[in-house]
């Protein structure tokens, strides 16, 4: 009776040896291969989002500095139009929406003077307006002055923005 107690005993030991082993190989087999299949899509889509998210907005904007030879006064002188919705940019022409630009690649930040700028505008009146400065700002002017109350989504290519540079340099 003990003796067939030991011998069942045994049998349900290896039975459940058996068991655990077949479930650690399987889940050797199985597991990793369900992984896969789970964690790819996934990852495809991560990566192309990140891809789409760069390119959709690149961290900062490119510099003009090298472009400003084969810039194109004309062609700045038509996407100033976008522009002359708030702009003037005759030699002492009113304020708009926005200020007068006549010379303003040189002036410092706020120089038209009884212009109403935002309180972000004047805190750089110190400041000059330089090549790069327009570039920043008119690649994304919220971003390169922050409360700016010039309501404008930016200008993407770096082409453009040294066209319109060299437009504003041409304003003597
Ligand atoms: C919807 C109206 C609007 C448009 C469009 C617009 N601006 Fe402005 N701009 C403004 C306003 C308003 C200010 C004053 C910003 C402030 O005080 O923060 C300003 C300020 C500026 C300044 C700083 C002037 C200074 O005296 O310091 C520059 C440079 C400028 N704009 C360039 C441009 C250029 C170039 C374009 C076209 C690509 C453009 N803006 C399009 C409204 C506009």
């Amino acid at each position: 009776m003990n003796m067939e107690f030991n011998k069942l005993f045994a049998a349900l030991l290896v039975a459940g040896i058996v068991a655990m082993l077949a479930g650690f190989t399987s889940s050797q087999v199985y597991h990793p291969k369900a992984l896969k299949e789970n964690a790819f899509p996934i990852e495809v889509a991560e990566a192309a989002a990140g891809a789409g998210a760069a390119a959709a907005a690149p961290a900062g904007p490119e510099p003009i500095e090298d472009l400003m030879a084969a810039a194109d006064i004309a062609h700045g002188e038509k996407l100033a139009k976008v522009c002359a919705a708030c702009h003037t940019f005759d030699n002492g022409g009113p304020a708009r929406v926005g200020p007068n630009l006549h010379g303003i690649i040189g002036s410092k930040h706020a120089h038209m003077a009884g212009f109403a700028y935002s309180d972000a505008m004047k805190a750089k009146a110190g400041e000059t307006w330089t090549r790069e400065a327009i570039n920043e700002f008119l690649w994304n002017p919220k971003k390169a002055i922050a409360g700016t109350k010039m309501v404008y989504a930016g200008m993407k290519k770096p082409e453009d923005r040294a066209a319109i540079v060299k437009y504003l340099e041409s304003l003597k």
